[in-house]
């Protein structure tokens, strides 16, 4: 087979960082730029290439810099442009890729643009954003039927010019209006600021709500509270306010205008629907978004369940296939933490891992699944997140556990644990409570007592990402399940082939050991999720090998 060539978004792999937790540099209790660079040094070895920032703009922070203000301002809290613009030098010459997480979806209320429009009907900026008359004589009900996506009506009154103002994600969160081409330019120039001044490429948070049925039809009645199939949340499908026509052509465009630089540049959306939906947004000729977030291991599939598992990788493998990308993703920072759904279990947390870094795709890691950080338990009255807040009086657990993510998303925000100092290396300043209360694990849980340990998780992913660097067919090959007999069921296998090189993964989902014959005689063992597993260990003979409970081995 011809090699593939394929473009560095397409093999790299992408770790998240959630600033505001990262590392803090000033003692203030919140992480910031400075305290990322100081932690490059960590990332290069850990072997991770491209490094997403959840949003360091100028913002309010009532969503923790989803709320923008200044779309092309850093936040104080976070440093300055200096800082940027040092953070950006410093991962280059590292031959590391940045990507900012950019809110084209909609600003803060306290963003000037929403400050004018607001101010009166007749201002020049109020059609920036969706402002229509309520419903009944007196307009004392809301233009129509949409929810938004953390529950209740989607639209906000505002007395002093007597209208609603639509919003698909929180009420201080108002939707930009896309049909004004003024609005567009705007937006579609704030992102060519970032890429002239080097960017690699944007996380695009919402983007399937950008835009919303001109004439605002009434959303139909769903059974589901929730289903990403059919864009159903809280018994609403999501029929005109989510994933419009205008909003693939729109795609479609802003794929044009990252093609305008060199190097390339690239596109992540945050988009919601079923893996076969999802496709549509790569475009009909890859020409649209580079890559989509793909949920599904966020949720069901983590209940470790082999059959789910295979199922989904199956699913993306036929609607994602070569040259699309498939992506990966086990956390970020509105779900709940990967380690957690699985009880703290650190070797199915390896399997689990050794199947992200060697499936065909784009791995996404949110900072601190390397050292298997978990979920921390916050009360949602006193949730820093304003999701907690909103749901304050509801039985939290369960709505969770149906519509599948966190209420109060303060607890996979956690600061990161580096070190046995205190607040576990986050703060440099002992008197400063960090914004939010480090877990109380992190004794034995953190970067500096995993480095010396060989076994542990850290340095599973770094041998990982260091194999998947070394092999070409682990980031460019083809991926084919390998059968086995029915008796094994419980062991997922597949190979990844890249010209002569073809590489063999088993993972075994059982919880003993299983003895079983592998496709090919005599391979050499290059990967085994047990450190002290040695061949010997592994092979019966020639073609038999024994794999422990929740092993994973690669072969070569
Ligand atoms: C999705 C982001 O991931 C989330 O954190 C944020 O609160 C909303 N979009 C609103 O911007």
């Amino acid at each position: 087979m011809e090699p593939k060539n394929l473009k560095w978004w397409q093999k790299t792999v992408v770790y998240q960082i959630y600033p505001r937790s990262y590392k803090d540099s000033t003692g203030n209790g919140i992480g910031d730029l400075r305290g990322i660079i100081s932690k490059l040094e960590y990332l290069k070895e850990l072997g991770v290439e491209t490094i997403w920032f959840s949003p360091f703009f100028a913002s309010p922070q009532q969503d923790h810099g989803y709320d923008v203000k200044d779309f092309r301002l850093i936040d104080p809290v976070y440093g300055s442009m200096n800082d940027f613009d040092k953070l950006l030098k410093n991962m280059h010459e590292r031959e590391m890729k940045i990507v900012l997480d950019l809110v084209l979806n909609h600003t803060s209320v306290e963003h000037p643009w929403f400050i004018e429009s607001a101010s009166n009907r007749d201002n020049p900026k109020r059609d920036w954003y969706i402002w229509r008359d309520g419903q009944k004589s007196n307009g004392k009900k809301p233009p129509n039927n949409w929810r938004s996506m953390t529950g209740g009506s989607a639209w906000k009154y505002y007395e002093n010019t007597d209208q609603w103002v639509y919003f698909h994600f929180l009420p201080f969160q108002p939707d930009l209006n896309y049909r004004n081409p003024n609005v567009k330019e705007e937006m579609f120039n704030t992102m060519r600021f970032w890429l002239d001044k080097g960017v690699d490429g944007f996380r695009l948070d919402i983007l399937h709500s950008i835009y919303e049925d001109e004439k605002l039809r009434n959303n139909p009645f769903s059974f589901s509270i929730y289903s990403d199939k059919n864009s159903a949340l809280f018994f609403q499908q999501h029929k005109y306010d989510l994933n419009l026509p205008e909003t693939f052509d729109f795609c479609l465009e802003l794929r044009k205008l990252i093609n305008e630089y060199e190097p390339e540049r690239f596109l992540v959306g945050e988009v919601f629907g079923g893996i076969e939906q999802l496709r549509d947004y790569y475009g009909p000729e890859n020409n649209s978004l580079n890559e989509v977030f793909l949920f599904e291991f966020t949720s069901n599939a983590l209940k470790f369940n082999i059959n789910k598992i295979r199922k989904i990788i199956s699913r993306i493998e036929k609607s994602i296939p070569y040259p699309y990308t498939p992506t990966y993703v086990y956390g970020n920072h509105d779900r709940d933490r990967y380690l957690s759904l699985l009880k703290g279990n650190i070797q199915k947390a390896k399997l689990l891992v050794t199947m992200q870094l060697t499936l065909r795709g784009v791995p996404y890691i949110y900072y601190g699944e390397e050292i298997g950080m978990e979920n921390v338990k916050f009360k949602l009255k006193s949730s820093e997140d304003p999701i907690g807040q909103k749901f304050a009086k509801f039985p939290y657990p369960q709505i969770s556990n149906l519509i599948g993510f966190s209420l109060t998303r303060d607890r996979c925000r956690t600061p990161m644990q580096w070190s046995l100092e205190p607040h576990a290396g986050f703060s440099s300043n002992k008197e400063t409570e960090p914004w939010l209360k480090v877990s109380n694990n992190s004794k034995l849980v953190n970067v500096e007592i995993q480095k010396e340990n060989p076994a542990s998780l850290l340095n599973i992913y770094k041998k990982l990402l260091k194999i998947r660097k070394e092999f070409n067919s682990l980031h460019e090959g083809e991926l084919e399940f390998i059968k086995l007999e029915d008796l094994f069921k419980k062991v997922l296998a597949y190979r990844r082939v890249y010209g002569n090189q073809e590489i063999l993964i088993y993972l075994n989902f059982a919880n003993k050991d299983l003895t079983f014959r592998i496709s090919k005689s005599n391979p050499e063992l290059i990967f085994s999720s047990y450190f002290n597993n040695k061949e010997s260990d592994i092979f019966i003979n020639d073609r038999y090998i024994k794999l422990s409970a929740f092993e994973a081995v690669i072969f070569k």
